[in-house]
């Protein structure tokens, strides 16, 4: 993934020749449709599926441009979503089991497919009958290489990343646990799914209990529904992650409410205010410690409450103010300018897996800055050399976070 990193980083020069007008009307559909003659459950119809209401539901809705402008409990990079979720649910009383896409756009839960004796259990390497719920991320690359060609790579795993934290937050609201499963042919489970190549599994989790039942396999595909209207890709995006592993690694335990899943938003501003010190102290811990295997490096951009400068592990390694020249790093996002800090998420080794828990991980961020009435929010732009260079080292950015008042 190497080679990767560095096709997808982002330099003066490829940002300047990237070019800044984007036609809107050509935004390929944010989001699936399956067809209206399958059976739904609407949103807030059954009390057994609340949780998966919070694991991803739009939580403000505005029209743009006389076209409808929503924004869901995850962030998305350019808020494009290329993400979609389904579910099989088996012996949850009440609700006919089977295998459902959330559609999040109408806000239904649409069976695509009964199961009885048979099931996707077999398909994500579990060979016995799955009490509960099984969740099949995807991500749709065309979404977001549409507007942000080959960088896309990365946002739609740091997208995945934080649709997973979401589960997972919803799953802590329910206290109920998660096993993330990854041994699977992930090109056959794609295929099952009727995915067709213009979607792939990214992350397949899984909340309830294996029992000892025995379970057959689907007997053929799920029916193909395109995910967008139409697709321009030029392939590179797609080849990658189709040649990419789903999540192995259990992913950081989550402190959510429901409250704060429904209110989170990405901070657009920041106060000329400093924080409490002991919401700093929280942060300057989690960002030292929680994030293993990731490393965080602290940029305190404000004198206030400690000593503005660069911290890794809690320990500073270098002395200054470096607001101005985050700024410019961060490519003239000006308005992180009165943020309390900035914290670049790094990692040894660059792959999906690593990508997807740095999206996992600022999720956590998120929903902990939006329960101590903090702002934050993630960013996906930035110089990756130059940032190496500022930072002394040579390990791979994987995102940027911002975090103040
Ligand atoms: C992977 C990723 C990258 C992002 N990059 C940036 C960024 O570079 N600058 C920025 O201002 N916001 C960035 N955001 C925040 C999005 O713009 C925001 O999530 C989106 O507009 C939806 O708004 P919401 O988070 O309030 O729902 C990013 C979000 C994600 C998930």
């Amino acid at each position: 993934m190497h080679e990767v990193y560095e096709k997808t980083s982002l330099t003066p020069k490829r940002v300047a020749s990237f070019g800044g007008y984007i036609d809107w009307i050509t935004q390929p559909s944010v989001f699936k449709h399956y067809p209206d003659f399958l059976f739904s459950y609407t949103f807030g119809e059954k009390e057994q599926l609340q949780m998966l209401e919070l694991s991803r539901c739009i939580t403000s809705s505005e029209i743009i441009g006389a076209k409808p402008y929503n924004k869901l409990n995850t962030p998305s990079a350019g808020n494009l979503h290329p993400i979609e979720l389904y579910v099989q649910i088996r012996s949850v009383k009440g609700i006919i089991s089977g295998i459902y896409h959330v559609d999040v756009g109408t806000n239904r839960f649409v069976l695509i497919q009964e199961i009885q004796e048979d099931g996707i259990e077999t398909a994500v390497g579990v060979f016995h009958k799955f009490e509960g719920m099984i969740f099949v991320l995807s991500c749709v690359p065309y979404r977001s290489e549409w507007k942000y060609g080959e960088r896309a790579v990365r946002y739609c795993y740091l997208d995945a990343g934080h649709q997973i934290a979401a589960i997972e937050a919803a799953a802590a609201i329910n206290n109920q646990e998660t096993t993330i499963m990854s041994d699977f042919d992930v090109a056959a489970l794609n295929a099952l799914m009727g995915f067709k190549g213009e979607e792939f599994t990214c992350a397949v989790i899984a909340i309830g209990e294996k029992t000892q039942k025995s379970v057959k396999s689907l007997s053929k595909s799920l029916i193909h529904v395109a995910p967008t209207d139409y697709s321009d890709s030029k392939g590179f995006v797609p080849n990658v992650i189709a040649e990419e592993d789903v999540l192995k690694s259990k992913v950081y335990p989550i402190l959510a409410t429901k409250e704060a899943v429904l209110q989170r938003r990405s901070a657009r501003k920041f106060e000329d205010l400093p924080m409490a010190q002991d919401d700093f102290e929280h942060l300057m811990h989690m960002f030292s410690r929680s994030a293993y295997p990731l490393t965080c490096y602290c940029v305190v951009l404000r004198d206030d409450v400690k000593e503005a400068g660069v911290y890794v592990n809690g320990k500073m390694i270098k002395s200054g103010v470096f607001t101005e020249m985050l700024i410019g790093l961060l490519i003239d996002q000006h308005f992180i300018k009165n943020a309390q800090m900035v914290t670049v998420i790094t990692a040894k080794h660059f792959s999906s897996d690593k990508l997807m828990l740095a999206g996992a991980f600022a999720h956590k961020l998120y929903l902990e800055a939006e329960l101590r009435g903090l702002g934050f929010t993630g960013i996906g732009a930035f110089y990756d050399e130059k940032m190496q260079e500022f930072l002394q080292m040579k390990d791979y950015i994987l995102y940027v976070c911002a975090v103040g008042k």
